[in-house]
């Protein structure tokens, strides 16, 4: 009997080697695959447009090579542990993990090569919206402690797109792709919670065209790194149906 590959539902690139998901049709040109080092132009590119900075809190303004460095080392990492965990596991069955080792949005070209297009990231939640300092470390403490698979682990997601590409359908594609073939199936997500600026129409509809519902709405006047004000965020929650029970 064959044995199942814990990699499942990657696919692999069969010239590099590379696990990658596939977006579903319109899309299929588009692929999720982990980071690269080779990534750094493009993503300092990507996050020095106020087209996709603006609408931000994390990353540092103006963003420069060091933070991509920085950053792809701290994605890169858990991605490749990630993997090798999966590729040495031989449990019988598929192996619940604590993450998924594919964030980075490619478009693939006719010949074969990719073009960066931005990150879709899912993380433990950190409670930004929340401004107790001992209330925030309380919650992310609690999550954090939860063991892989956990079923009350709080996830979220993180994501961005390169300005010439919004408007196209591809990060709702890209979140359900995110939440179905990956975070349901291989980390037993039963929760996510996201939170978008309330100026931030599209993210909200990304997130609500993939399930999620406005359970809140903070109103926080908080300036981020560009110096922009925002007024609050509203807080979406995605829930299993044993988590709605
Ligand atoms: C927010 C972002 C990820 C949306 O990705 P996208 O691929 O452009 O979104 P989609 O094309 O899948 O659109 C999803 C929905 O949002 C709407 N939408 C997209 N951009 C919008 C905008 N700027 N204003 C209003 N609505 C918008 C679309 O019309 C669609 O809704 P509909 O089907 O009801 O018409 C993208 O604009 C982006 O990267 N922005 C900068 C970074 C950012 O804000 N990240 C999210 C942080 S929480």
């Amino acid at each position: 009997m064959a044995s199942i590959s814990q990699l499942h539902p990657l696919e692999i690139n069969e010239r590099t080697g590379e696990p990658f998901l596939r977006l579903p049709s319109p899309h299929e040109n588009i692929i999720i695959t982990p980071p690269r080092l080779e990534d750094v132009p493009a993503i300092v590119r990507a996050l020095n447009d106020p087209r996709v900075y603006s609408t931000l809190a994390g990353p540092p303004f103006p963003y420069k090579e060091e933070h991509a460095i920085w950053w792809i080392n701290y994605t890169k990492t858990p991605s490749d542990e990630l993997l090798q965990e999966l590729r040495q596991a031989n449990d019988k069955d598929l192996k619940i993990v604590d993450g998924c080792p594919v964030r980075t949005l490619r478009e693939v070209q006719s010949d074969g090569s990719d073009v960066f297009l931005g990150d879709v990231g899912c993380d433990r939640c950190g409670y930004p919206d929340v401004v107790d300092p001992e209330e925030k470390s309380r919650l992310t403490f609690t999550n954090d402690q939860l063991p892989p698979g956990d079923k009350d682990i709080v996830w979220c997601i993180g994501d961005y797109l390169v300005a010439s590409h919004h408007g196209k359908g591809i990060m709702s594609a890209a979140v359900s792709t995110l939440v179905s073939s990956w975070m349901v199936p291989r980390m037993n997500a039963q929760q996510i919670r996201v939170e978008t600026f309330l100026s931030n129409r599209g993210s909200r509809r990304v997130f609500e065209k993939n399930g999620f519902v406005v359970e809140e709405t903070v109103e926080l006047k908080k300036v981020i790194p560009c110096g922009k004000i925002i007024e609050g965020f509203d807080i979406l929650w995605w829930r299993s149906s044993e988590k709605k029970a």
